[in-house]
């Protein structure tokens, strides 16, 4: 959706941007492309495509620096390479195609490789330790939580057997786990699961709710905060972060006038989810879930 995210992002051809989800450098190129006075400050948990954004974007010269981080950590990583405010903070979330064609961080069952899925693979624990050490209960949880999976408990029951058989290898035995309890829809559930997994490993939700409420405290008033979302838990958190702090009020309906004293921070742009045109779609299957919202820093006294 790099049209919509210029449209909504480039309020200004001199502004400072970052974008929290840098991956290969797709949208930054264009940010800084239509913005030729402007900055950019790329970050990414995983540093793997940076050679790649780097050659991308060495036509703008000093105009960018990428640097590895989490974006649960916006302001302080901003403020260590002088963003102490910005005008545009992009978040494309989830995870790149080609960090799933990569069969070594294990987050395709439709290859073979280790249960990792971590996106930072210098830390942290794997799926294959959470699963080592998760009773099914625990497992079953993630499963439903993370995954809407309503079939949680005998999937998480036919893991943990597989996993005490000594049969827990590879993402094919993960799969194979899964399937094993006959899903009407193996598609589905497969990609179910393997998301639950992916977002318990990463903790993705709570630096979601961090990056979000960092975000705001960066952008200067009038600044733009678009988000990309490509599952309902994610986007969810978004919609409710940005009604949170266009609407922050939490007086009873019944008292005339607001005693709670918080003021708003933000205004919606998006009333309505933006969706992909049907062409990007068609060249990009990925592109299908994908849901854009923007929002806009208020001054200090302003109202939505
Ligand atoms: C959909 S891709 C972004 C692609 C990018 N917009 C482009 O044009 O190439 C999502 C990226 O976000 C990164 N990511 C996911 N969670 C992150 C987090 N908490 N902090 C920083 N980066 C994160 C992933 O490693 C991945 O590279």
């Amino acid at each position: 959706m790099a049209a919509e995210v210029i449209e909504f992002l480039v309020t200004r051809t001199d502004g400072d941007f970052v974008d929290c989800t840098m991956g290969s450098g797709g949208h930054a190129h264009r940010i800084l492309l239509n913005a030729p006075g402007g900055r950019l400050l790329g970050i990414d948990v995983d540093g793997s495509a940076f050679e790649q954004a780097e050659a991308r974007l060495s036509e703008f010269g000093e105009r960018f620096e990428l640097t590895m981080g989490n974006f649960a950590e916006l302001t302080s990583i901003a403020r260590e390479h002088g963003f102490e405010h910005a005008d545009g903070v992009l978040f494309d979330l989830g995870f790149s195609s080609r960090q799933l064609d990569d069969p070594a961080r294990g987050l395709s069952f439709t290859t073979s490789g280790p249960i990792d899925m971590r996106l930072d693979q210098t830390t942290g624990e794997t799926a294959r330790q959470l699963i080592a050490r998760s009773n099914e209960r625990e497992l079953s949880r993630v499963l439903f939580e993370f995954g809407e999976e309503r079939r949680a408990h005998p999937i998480a029951r036919s893991i943990i057997e597989s996993r005490d058989r000594g049969r827990l290898e590879t993402t094919h035995d993960l799969a194979a786990a899964i399937l094993a309890t006959k899903p009407s829809r193996r598609q589905k559930t497969l990609a179910r699961c393997f998301m639950a997994l992916r977002i318990a490993v990463n903790d993705e939700l709570e630096s979601l709710r961090r990056g979000l409420e960092e975000a705001v405290e960066l952008l200067r008033p009038g600044g733009r905060l678009v988000a990309i979302s490509y599952h309902s838990l994610e986007d969810t958190i978004v919609k409710r972060h940005f009604v949170r702090c266009e609407k922050p009020c939490t007086c009873p309906r019944e008292i005339p006038e607001c005693a709670c004293g918080r003021k708003p921070t933000l205004r919606i742009i998006t009333r309505r989810i933006v969706r992909p045109k049907e062409s990007e779609v068609a060249a990009n299957p990925r592109a299908r879930s994908a849901k854009l919202r923007v929002a806009e820093k208020l001054g200090p006294g302003e109202e939505p």
